[in-house]
């Protein structure tokens, strides 16, 4: 049954995209299972860069599967764009497949996103405005419409009506918005079922039974695990699980089918939204590494926050996720300082803390204790092997491992296939 579960153990955007599809080489099925497009995963082929948000990572081969999960949150309209362009460059789609139970989203759950984002003023958590938390919110209130309805005209018109009606309710007395009209929601969404029936399926099966014949499954996390709503860094978080265990729920596999679980971890830290962040340089450095990296968001175009690699955030996503290994991305962006910080412990309150804190209150008062390294300042861009790597850049990789108690399995050196360098046996 092998199995690579590649999960973002950050606070998003640590490279997902780029590792599922070098790995996709390699696997007959890619699995995205929680999320929605939120998600922007960046993949890079031979000069052209193609940002995926709701489909698997694993489209551009076209020998692969690639399943959208039931855990997904699902809007159709964004999902047959991204097809579109795809297709209009003559990209085979045909491997996708949707699970019939993922939850629709509305034009409804958008406005509520961004009416809500609004109402909280300063407390805005700031969401990518897709609608994701409504429409999470739907499902846990047991309301929510799920693709498989949507197909089938007349339960859809039986269930989408009193919702519309519902949500105009909210829309207009809570937040003096503009409500909608369902006939206008019914008609496009017609359409759009018409256009989605040849993906829909009951793709548990597909998983199950690709595991089952020893096929290769990669499951492909979004998000990262410091935004998961229970692990996570509340309410400064998505709505779904972006940690190993969500892919159980989120694509119905058996926890004992998940075999290696790899930890998607920048060699610094970025984070979009808002949000504590111990290690983040709100200042020159962290400008630096925002322009070397081009710390700009796939989904919304905003920069990202930028700071220093911090260990006690990994040990903990490493615990919870159960990590095999480490993939560390963008080494690159680090050529060039002449000091490297790592962030090795917490102090707060004259303690010093090694595990990473629940409570916001706590983690916003917490000063980062830095290890420093020395740095360097060859282009490691084209390394291809672990050997080739300056020896500072080798001693980082390794206090990263010695720190966070993990291998590292894969380090990237850039956003192109070829800029990878794999230890070890990988699927
Ligand atoms: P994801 O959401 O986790 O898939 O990550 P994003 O695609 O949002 O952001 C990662 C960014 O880093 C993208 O622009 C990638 O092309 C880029 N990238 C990935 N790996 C590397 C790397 O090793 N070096 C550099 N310089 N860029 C990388
Ligand atoms: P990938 O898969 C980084 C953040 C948003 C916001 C919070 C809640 O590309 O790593 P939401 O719209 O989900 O309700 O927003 O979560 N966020 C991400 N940050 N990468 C992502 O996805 C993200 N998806 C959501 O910025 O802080
Ligand atoms: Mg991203």
């Amino acid at each position: 049954m092998p199995s690579i579960v590649i999960v973002g153990a950050q606070w998003g955007d640590e490279g997902k995209g780029k590792i599922i599809d070098y790995l996709a080489g390699r696997a007959n099925v890619v699995v995205r299972a929680q999320g929605g497009n939120n998600a922007g995963h960046t993949v890079i082929v031979e000069d052209k860069k193609y940002a995926f948000h709701l489909l698997p990572s694993g489209v551009l081969y076209n020998d692969k599967l690639n399943i959208i999960g039931n855990g997904v949150v699902f809007d159709p309209e964004g999902f047959l764009k991204e097809i579109k362009v795809l297709e209009d460059q003559g990209i085979d789609t045909s491997s996708v497949k949707i699970d019939e139970r993922v939850h629709v989203i509305f034009p409804y759950h958008k406005r509520l996103d961004a009416l809500q984002e609004e109402a909280r003023g300063e407390d805005q958590i700031g969401t990518t405005k897709k609608g994701i938390g409504p429409c999470y919110m739907d499902k846990i209130e047991r309301s929510g419409i799920r693709l498989g309805e949507m197909l089938d005209q007349e339960e859809f018109k039986s269930r989408l009506y009193p919702q519309v009606e519902r949500k105009n309710q909210i829309i207009e007395k809570i937040y003096d918005g503009e409500g909608f009209n369902p006939d206008e929601i019914y008609e496009d969404y017609c359409r759009y079922a018409d256009a989605l029936r040849k993906y829909v399926t009951d793709t548990t099966v597909l998983v199950y039974d690709a595991l089952k014949d020893n096929k290769k499954v990669l499951f492909e996390g979004a998000q990262g695990t410091l935004l998961d709503i229970d692990l996570g860094t509340y309410p400064y978080v998505t709505s779904s699980h972006p940690t190993s265990g969500g892919f159980c729920i989120g694509s119905g596999v058996g926890p004992n089918m998940l075999e290696e679980i790899i930890g998607i971890v920048k060699a610094y830290t970025t984070r979009v939204g808002r949000g504590p962040f111990p290690t983040e340089e709100d200042n020159e450095t962290g400008d630096l590494i925002r322009k070397k990296g081009n710390e700009f968001g796939t989904t919304t175009g905003r920069p990202r926050r930028c700071g220093w690699f911090d260990g006690v955030m990994v040990k903990y996503t490493s615990r919870i996720n159960g990590l095999t290994s480490i993939s560390l991305m963008l080494l690159d962006v680090l050529s060039g300082f002449d000091k490297i910080k790592m962030c090795v412990g917490y102090e707060y309150n004259g303690e010093v803390l090694q595990n990473f804190p629940s409570s916001l209150k706590v983690l916003s008062q917490c000063k980062p204790i830095y290890k420093e390294l020395d740095g360097w300042q060859e282009d490691i861009s084209q390394a291809q092997s672990f050997e080739e790597l300056p020896e500072n850049t080798r001693r980082y990789i390794e206090a990263i491992e010695e720190y966070t108690g993990l291998p590292v399995s894969i380090v990237s050196v850039g956003p192109k296939r070829s800029q990878t360098i794999i230890r070890g046996k990988m699927f």
